[in-house]
């Protein structure tokens, strides 16, 4: 079963330690940074993002950041969203069915309206991630535009 787990002292190694394919590197940050990240909102006296290692019962097989803007935050549309910063599967777990159960449950999740009400999710991705576009338009992710400063496509879905 497929589920979002806490990151602890305990499977903190494990979760910077996940992989992606030589390609897959320059699409996203790393797991380290992602968690760095997170750090400096709390420095900062912001509601840090949502991280978790995502598992296969026992098995780590992923790692996903979430966040959550208010409407005045929200640089993609202007009501109150929540964004999926950054979602990986393990090299070793892909192609299995995994990423699609597990942006499931990071939807589940999010309509837990965890920080917050919202009425969208926004996301982005490289235009030459064809694997992150099928599952994202599977979930029915609307591509809107592209960002001016990444060049990536930003995605939106209405909840
Ligand atoms: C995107 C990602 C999370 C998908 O995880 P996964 O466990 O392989 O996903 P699934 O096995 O559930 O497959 C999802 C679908 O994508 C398809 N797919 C996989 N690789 C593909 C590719 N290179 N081109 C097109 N489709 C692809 C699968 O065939 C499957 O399609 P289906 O559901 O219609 O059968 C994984 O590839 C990954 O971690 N990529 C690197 C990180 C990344 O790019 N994250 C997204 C941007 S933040």
């Amino acid at each position: 079963m497929i589920e979002l787990c806490k990151i602890t002292w305990e499977n903190f190694d494990e979760c910077i330690q996940l992989e992606l394919t030589e390609e897959q590197k320059g699409f996203l940050a790393s797991n380290v940074y992602s968690l760095a990240q997170s750090y400096v909102a709390l420095l900062n006296d912001e509601l840090p993002a949502m991280t978790f290692a995502i598992y296969d019962d026992e098995t780590m097989i992923g790692f996903v950041m979430i966040y959550h803007d208010t409407a005045e935050e929200n640089e993609y549309g202007n009501e109150e969203a929540y964004g999926i910063l950054r979602f990986m599967i393990d090299r070793k777990y892909q192609n299995k069915g995994f990423g699609t159960k597990a942006l499931q449950k990071v939807l589940d999740y999010i309509r837990s309206f965890p920080q917050g009400e919202a009425s969208a999710v926004y996301l982005s991705f490289a235009p030459e991630n064809e694997a992150a576009r099928h599952l994202y338009a599977k979930f029915g992710f609307q591509e809107i535009g592209i960002e001016d400063d990444e060049d990536e496509i930003v995605a939106k879905l209405i909840l």
